[in-house]
């Protein structure tokens, strides 16, 4: 970090001047109040300042540079070796000597620089400034970062020096810009004894700030406290379709304390309460609706598996992703048909992740936020249930360019169930997915009635392919 703010403080007084500059000078009448005459007065001082310390140090520089009169031009006598050793000898006591100065010159402007800072910075406080986040090395954050956050934010230097692989001598974590704007609740986060257990609370906090964007999170040191009592999970493929023991979960975050609750909600519909999506997923009871997903063709937007998978040439769909996949069934579904489907999911209400893996499927902890973590070209095919008028506009289309990006060529997007209110379909949604690129293989809007057909809501589902060129 030394080394660091050290090579901050030219960038930092050029922001100064910068800003001083843009105080005194540029800002236009009609942008802002008359400037009162204290910034004058402020950038006349600064440029005093300025003018003094380059005067101080030129002058110095000229000064303290020059030998002294008899090394100043060395006569060499090239027959005469003692003679010679005897100039060699004046010669090195000069440079010597020169070099002294040079390192004392270099201490008188360590000080005239810190002069300078300190001159700036009383300037910025007679302003008002707060201190700004540049200055002090921050990056950004409104409070310095300590400890645990500090640690895991700061930029560690290669132990080797730089690397030409990496084009750098340091490396930076990866912690979400957005974590930034909630330095308060990623205190609370951060605050945990490293090196022993996870706070109780992290589950809730930790989507907390998943959901307002920030992430990756920096919490990278503590073990998670394991559910008392644990079960390990049941052997393939018979945990694809069991509800794993209730001790296989930390169920403090969440209303429901058992799977029972849980699935109980689903079969009450209406009750229970809780604001979750996909009620009804953890019911897998022979002849629930969740074994009935996906296993046939309603001729609207409900596409089959086996229709979508009919559509491409047998065996090329190998490796898929299934956005917001809930419970984890459509990756469960394309598992028993010989497809590997990682299932992105985020516990808000209920444990998604750990059912999805009890089943023995892959869950992904990601928001929507988030760039998806697959490099570009490598998926087959891309499914998502979860999206919907909720998404705002620009944040959905940035989504769908990462849809499209992570697809390889030839590769589908399955878009299903996409609800919206009606005018929205034609002058927002369709207009988005038309711009990504994608071409129509099937387009299917019908009408959502559950909520009543005054709401003129409506379901789309397509599949859309990425163009092979
Ligand atoms: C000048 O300051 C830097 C740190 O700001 C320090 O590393 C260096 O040793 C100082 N040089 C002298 C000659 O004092
Ligand atoms: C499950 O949890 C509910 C409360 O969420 C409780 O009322 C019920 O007794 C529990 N059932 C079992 C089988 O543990
Ligand atoms: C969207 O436009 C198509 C024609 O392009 C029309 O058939 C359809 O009814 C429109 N959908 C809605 C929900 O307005």
């Amino acid at each position: 970090m030394h080394t660091s703010t050290k090579l901050r403080i030219p960038t930092s007084q050029q922001q100064q001047l910068d800003a001083a500059i843009m105080d005194g000078a540029h800002r236009s009448p009609a942008a802002r109040p008359p400037a009162p005459p204290r910034s004058k007065m402020k950038l006349l001082l600064l440029v005093i300042a300025t003018n003094l310390v380059s005067v101080y140090l030129f002058s110095g520089a000229s000064l303290s540079l020059r030998l002294p009169a008899g090394a100043a031009a060395p006569s060499i006598h090239l027959w005469d070796s003692s003679a010679l050793l005897r100039d060699l000898g004046a010669t090195r006591a000069a440079l010597a000597a020169a070099r002294a100065e040079v390192a004392a010159l270099r201490a008188q402007c360590n000080a005239s620089s810190l002069l300078l800072e300190s001159v700036l910075a009383g300037l910025g406080a007679a302003h008002g400034d707060k201190p700004a986040a540049a200055d002090r090395g921050f990056d950004g954050w409104p409070e310095e970062p300590t400890g645990e956050l500090r640690l895991a934010t700061e930029p560690h230097r290669l132990p080797l020096g730089f690397s030409a692989k990496l084009g750098t001598d340091e490396l930076h974590p990866g912690v979400g810009f957005a974590c930034r704007n909630f330095q308060d609740e990623l205190a609370r986060y951060m605050a945990y004894d490293a090196g022993g257990e996870c706070p109780d609370d992290a589950d809730a906090l930790e989507l907390q700030l998943i959901l307002k964007g920030c992430e990756p999170l920096p919490r990278r040191r503590c073990r998670p406290r394991s559910p008392a009592r644990y079960v390990e999970p049941a052997p393939l493929p018979g945990s694809l379709w069991s509800i794993p023991p209730d001790t296989t979960v930390n169920w403090s975050p969440y209303a429901c304390k058992n799977y029972t609750c849980l699935v109980g909600r689903a079969r009450a519909r209406g009750g229970g309460g809780g604001s979750y999506e996909c009620k009804d997923c953890f019911d897998l009871a022979a002849g629930g609706k969740e074994r009935r997903r996906w296993m046939s063709d309603n001729g609207g937007p409900g596409f089959s598996i086996d229709g979508v998978l009919a559509s491409r040439a047998p065996g090329t769909v190998r490796v898929g992703l299934d956005i917001g996949g809930g419970a984890g069934t459509f990756a469960a579904r394309m598992r028993e048909r010989g497809v590997t489907v990682v299932t992105t999911t985020l516990d808000v209400g209920a444990p998604f992740s750990a059912f999805v893996a009890s089943r023995g499927l892959v869950p992904l902890q990601l928001s929507l936020a988030q760039r998806l973590p697959l490099a570009d070209g490598v998926m087959d095919i891309v499914h998502a249930m979860q999206l919907g008028g909720w998404v705002p506009g620009a944040v959905l289309e940035l989504a769908l360019f990462d849809v499209y990006r992570v697809l390889r060529p030839g590769g589908v997007f399955w878009l299903d169930h996409f609800a919206c209110v009606g005018p929205r379909l034609n002058d927002t949604y369709a207009p988005i997915l038309d711009r990504v690129g994608f071409r129509r293989l099937r387009w299917k809007a019908s009408r959502k009635l559950d909520l009543g057909a005054e709401r003129n809501e409506w379901y789309l589902s397509a599949l859309l392919e990425k163009p092979l060129t």
